[in-house]
């Protein structure tokens, strides 16, 4: 079918043209991707379901592997793609990844697009490392996303408080630099830094509600402005409504939701342990809410949107 057939890197080319955000949604176990897969085609809409590696290695979503096969076994390409998220070049825990073998990994299975995360690197390195894996993964024609500045909250130990974080800028993607980034890497789309972070994913910070963030649409607007290529807003889970309605009309064209949907299946399964089908109804009813919250506005992509989209 011609839906089935188009790449993921048309999808958010027109995505970013025509100002619709494409939801993604983290597998943090593997019985989520039922749950989330389904929710997506009852409502009609489209999104990603994707996993990172601190989702395989803190959580409970077994493997690549797993994760595509679970996937592709439920076959239903028009509604989703499975990209890859966060392979760290250096981990949230300050230590090395073999990121070339992760990302080899995805690509033979299938995975319609990758991340390389070297957000914790120096700008050269970062440039240098997204370079290398653009190179390689556009040979396969698959799409690469990459990230400049830092989203934080991933690593262990409390973050300042949230207004102090937002109003020093601290970890905020430069104009500049993005600039050079993209110049110099040719990557396809750019996870930003503007007041938005990560959900925590350690200790007992894991299980706290997130902070609402706000988002600088100033910032996002002057990044926009010289990046011209769908931008990633990461730490989904909590943000403000209305920043992210700015958001979208200002060049956010990828959404990525972790811990609101992780914790509905955690603490469903504290409350009632063993209960895979309660916790899996937990999550779905989780994608309702979000499904319902952002749709409204029309910021998610109807099914007839995205429709339009596959056939071009
Ligand atoms: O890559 C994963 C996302 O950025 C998820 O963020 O857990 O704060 O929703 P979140
Ligand atoms: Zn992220």
């Amino acid at each position: 079918m011609i839906e089935e057939k188009t790449p993921l890197s048309e999808i958010m080319r027109q995505a970013y043209r025509q100002g619709i955000l494409i939801p993604a949604f983290n597998v943090a176990y593997i019985p989520m991707i039922k749950p989330i897969v389904e929710s997506l085609k009852k409502h009609c809409t489209f999104g990603l379901l994707e996993v990172s590696r601190p989702d395989v290695e803190k959580f409970g979503a077994g493997s690549f592997q797993e994760v595509a096969e679970k996937y592709y076994a439920l076959g239903e390409r028009i509604f989703t793609r499975l990209h890859l998220d966060h392979i760290p070049v250096i981990d949230e825990d300050g230590e090395k990844v073999d990121w070339e073998h992760l990302i080899q990994v995805a690509l033979d299975l299938k995975y319609d697009s990758v991340m390389i995360d070297g957000s914790r690197l120096t700008l050269e390195e970062n440039i240098s490392v997204t370079r290398k894996v653009v190179e390689f993964t556009h040979s396969y024609n698959v799409p690469v996303e990459a990230e400049l500045g830092a989203v934080l909250g991933h690593e262990k130990g409390p973050l300042p408080p949230y207004e102090e974080l937002f109003s020093s800028k601290k970890g905020f993607t430069g104009v500049r630099e993005a600039e050079r980034f993209i110049e110099e890497t040719g990557v396809d789309w750019l996870s930003v830094a503007i007041g938005n972070i990560h959900g925590a994913i350690s200790g007992a910070a894991k299980d706290k509600k997130k902070v609402s963030a706000r988002l600088d649409i100033e910032h996002l607007k002057r990044l926009a402005e010289v990046t011209k290529i769908p931008l990633v807003l990461h730490g989904g889970s909590g943000i403000k409504r209305s920043c992210l309605m700015d958001a979208i009309r200002n060049g956010i064209s990828k959404i990525n939701i972790g811990t609101s949907i992780r914790q509905a299946y955690e603490f469903s399964l504290r409350d009632y342990p063993h209960d895979i089908t309660t916790a899996q109804a937990k999550v779905a009813q989780e994608m309702e809410r979000l499904i319902k919250e952002y749709e409204v506005e029309g910021s998610w992509p109807t099914f007839q949107e995205i429709l339009e989209i596959l056939r071009k």
